[in-house]
C-alpha cells in the first residue's frame, strides 16, 4: 500500500489494557474537530472496544445529535485458515483491501491494534508513519519496551516489541519511505509527584535515546475517560461540560494531538 496517501497513525503494543482503544478514540475526534477526514480500522476483532465505541457513537448521533461527527470505520478479522501460509495470505489481502477503503479519501487512518502480537498487527506496524504506543505507569508495562537497571536506568535489554518496530523501520527505509515517528505516551497515570511515576518517567528518558522513539506527557487516570464509552462520546465533545477533571482531560488530549506533530 506504499501509494496510500493517507497518514497512518497506528495504536500498538504487546500488553492488554494499556488505554490503546481509548487514545485512538480521542485522537480519532481531536483530528475530526480539526477538520480532518479520518477513517478507523480494529485489528483487535475478539474485543472490538474501537469498533463498539465507534457504533455506539454512530446510536448517539442517529439519536437527535446530527452535530456529533462519526468517522467512517472497519473491522478487520484474523484469518480462520488452516495453514499459517493461508492465514497470512488472507489477513494480508483484508488489511489491504480495510486499507484501500480508505486510500486518497482520507488525511488519516487510525489503526487501533489488540494488546498482543498478531499477524495483523505486525502488517499494521510495518506501515505506521506514526506509532503510538501507550504505557501504564509501572516498570512491567516498561517492560515492553527494555529492560532498564532500576539503580541507574541503564539500558539492558531491549525487549521483543522494540525489536519488531526495529524491523517494521528496516522495511519503511527499504520501501524508500520517510522514517516512522514512535511516540511512546504514558496513559492512565496516577500522580505526578508519585515516586513510580519520577522513576518511570526517569527510566524512559533513559530508554528513548538506546531505542529510538519519542516520549511525550500523557494522560491521567480519570473517570470520566471510562464513562463516556456508551454514548460513543469523549472529552473532546461536550464543551458545555466545564468541571475540573473534564478541562484537564481534554487539555491533555489536546496537548498530545499537538505532540504528535501531525500537522
Ligand atoms: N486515562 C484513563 N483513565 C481511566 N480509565 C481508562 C483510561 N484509559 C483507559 N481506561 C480504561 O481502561 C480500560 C482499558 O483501556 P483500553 O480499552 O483503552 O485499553 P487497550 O490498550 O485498548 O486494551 P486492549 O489491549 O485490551 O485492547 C478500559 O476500561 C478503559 O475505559
Ligand atoms: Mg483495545
Amino acid at each position: 500500500m506504499s501509494n496510500n496517501s493517507a497518514h497512518i497513525i497506528v495504536l500498538g503494543n504487546e500488553k492488554g489494557g494499556t488505554g490503546k482503544s481509548t487514545l485512538a478514540m480521542h485522537i480519532v475526534v481531536g483530528l475530526l474537530q480539526d477538520g480532518k477526514k479520518v477513517g478507523v480500522i480494529d485489528l483487535d476483532a475478539r474485543q472490538k472496544s474501537t469498533t463498539r465505541y465507534l457504533e455506539n457513537r454512530f446510536a448517539h448521533q442517529q439519536s437527535g445529535h446530527s452535530d456529533i461527527e462519526v468517522p467512517k470505520f472497519t473491522t478487520v478479522r484474523q484469518s480462520q485458515a488452516e495453514s499459517i501460509k493461508a492465514r497470512e495470505q488472507e489477513e494480508q489481502t483484508s488489511f489491504h483491501s480495510a486499507l484501500s477503503q480508505f486510500n486518497s479519501k482520507k488525511d488519516f487512518i487510525i489503526i487501533d491494534c489488540p494488546g498482543n502480537d498478531t499477524y495483523l498487527s505486525r502488517l499494521a506496524h510495518a506501515l505506521a508513519d506514526t506509532l503510538i504506543t501507550p504505557l501504564n505507569d509501572s516498570f512491567v508495562d516498561l517492560d515492553l519496551l527494555g529492560q532498564v537497571s532500576p539503580d541507574d536506568y541503564q539500558v539492558k535489554k531491549i525487549s521483543f516489541y522494540s525489536d519488531m518496530v526495529w524491523q517494521s523501520r528496516k522495511y519503511r527505509s527499504a520501501s524508500g519511505k520517510p522514517p516512522m515517528d514512535w511516540v511512546v505516551v504514558r496513559s492512565r497515570l496516577a500522580s505526578i509527584e508519585s515516586r513510580n511515576n519520577k522513576r518511570v518517567h526517569a527510566a524512559l528518558e533513559s530508554l528513548q535515546k538506546r531505542v529510538m522513539f519519542r516520549y511525550v506527557p500523557g494522560i491521567y487516570e480519570r473517570v470520566v475517560y471510562r464513562e463516556l464509552f456508551p454514548t460513543g462520546l469523549t472529552v473532546l465533545d461536550d464543551k458545555k461540560v466545564n468541571n475540573l477533571s473534564h478541562v484537564s482531560a481534554r487539555e491533555e488530549v489536546r496537548t498530545l494531538i499537538e505532540n504528535l506533530r501531525l500537522y
